[in-house]
């Protein structure tokens, strides 16, 4: 998607083939800042500090890490190292051990003089297939936006999404937002509720960002809004972003999804989740039960930051000093209260048969 009219990915690799580059998102939207990721700490220390953040997005990160791990060491143990070091940044999102087990997989079996040149072949490719997956959510979900346009014909589609489920959460184009720039790009009058998100604001600092440099119509709202939203009939549908959905079609995404379904459902208001199938956990069924749940500093929650009124950066303490704070990173949204599930197959139920229906390679045999 388009930064200032230029055509970006979230990561990237410059033309020596190597030199891995990212967008630093813990300085947006503030600054745009390009940085290089030269080493496996670098990728890891970019995922635990959330300079990349979003599950596809950590994902494709990873794999470069191992990349850049294998080029300063092609041994066996530095490869096994590399992926422990990089399953240990963040727990919640499924995508990474996928992407390290894609990456192990194209590894493991290559002589020694052959890794680095697999490894990086191996990254791009998880990398392309990303966008395209994306494009393809995209499609489908736009289906449910024309859908929801035309039972209002001449009137504006409102959509509400929690967190950054947008280009920069994925390589390309989003899970969640794909089909929300689609409907904008296919003409449809689509305007989109952005839940600020809180403690670390994706929603205000990144997706609001990408959405206004994409021209789409977007409101700002306060974590808590969406439900009075829903009840005043202001929300057609929700789409949200996963960062592991279960085998029975349970979603883990960030913390709040769970009371905007919640309201969704009590409203009436159709609750959908688009995914690529790499977010798939399918050794587990109970999402509540088993999927684990990051818990971050408390300084997230007591603190915020933000540009002052002279233009500087800066940090300052919204609470009591001494307050303690908690800070859990995701909830888990049970899939009875889940519309459907949008993946690159097609539209499904929340619910195993609903998944297997699209993924009938997971059937058991
Ligand atoms: O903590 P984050 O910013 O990595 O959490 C990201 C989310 O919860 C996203 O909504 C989710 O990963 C879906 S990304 C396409």
């Amino acid at each position: 998607m388009k930064v200032n009219g230029v055509h970006y990915r979230s990561i990237w690799v410059e033309a020596d083939g190597r030199s891995v580059r990212i967008i630093d998102q813990t300085r947006l939207p503030h600054d745009f800042v390009v940085i290089g990721i030269e080493t496996l700490e670098d990728a890891a220390r970019a995922i635990e500090t959330m300079q990349v953040r979003g599950a596809p997005l950590i994902g494709a990160t990873a794999a470069y890490g191992m990349a850049l791990a294998l080029a300063s060491d092609a041994s066996d143990d530095a490869l096994e190292e590399a992926a422990l070091r990089l399953r240990r940044t963040r727990p919640t999102a499924i995508n990474l051990h996928w992407a390290i087990d894609e990456m192990l997989g194209a590894i493991r079996n290559q002589p020694r003089e052959d890794r680095v040149e697999a490894a990086f072949t191996k990254a791009a490719a998880l990398c392309d297939a990303d966008v395209e997956t994306n494009r393809q959510i995209g499609q489908h979900g736009l289906k449910l936006i024309r859908r929801a346009a035309d039972a209002k014909p001449g009137q504006r589609i409102n959509v509400l999404t929690h967190c950054n489920a947008g280009w920069i959460a994925t390589v390309d184009w989003g899970t969640a937002l794909a089909p929300i720039y689609m409907a904008h790009e296919a003409g449809l009058d689509v305007h989109v509720w952005v839940d600020e998100t809180r403690p670390r604001n994706q929603g205000a600092a990144l997706t609001a960002w990408e959405l206004g440099q994409h021209g789409v119509p977007h409101t700002i709202i306060a974590d808590n809004t969406g439900g009075h939203l829903m009840q005043h009939g202001m929300v057609d549908l929700a789409i949200v972003g996963t960062d592991r959905t279960t085998a029975q079609g349970d979603v883990a995404n960030k913390i709040g999804t769970y009371l905007k379904a919640l309201a969704a459902k009590d409203n009436d208001v159709a609750f959908y989740v688009a995914l690529p199938s790499s977010t798939i956990d399918w050794t587990i069924a109970d999402g509540v039960r088993d999927i684990p749940i990051e818990q971050r500093s408390g300084e997230e929650v007591t603190h915020m930051t933000g540009r002052s009124a002279n233009g500087e950066i800066v940090t300052v303490q919204i609470s009591a000093p001494g307050s303690p704070a908690a800070n859990y990173g995701f909830d888990v949204t049970p899939a009875r209260l889940v519309s459907g599930l949008i993946t690159e197959r097609g539209v499904c139920d929340a619910s195993r048969e609903g998944l297997l229906g699209l993924f009938p390679e997971r059937r058991e045999a």
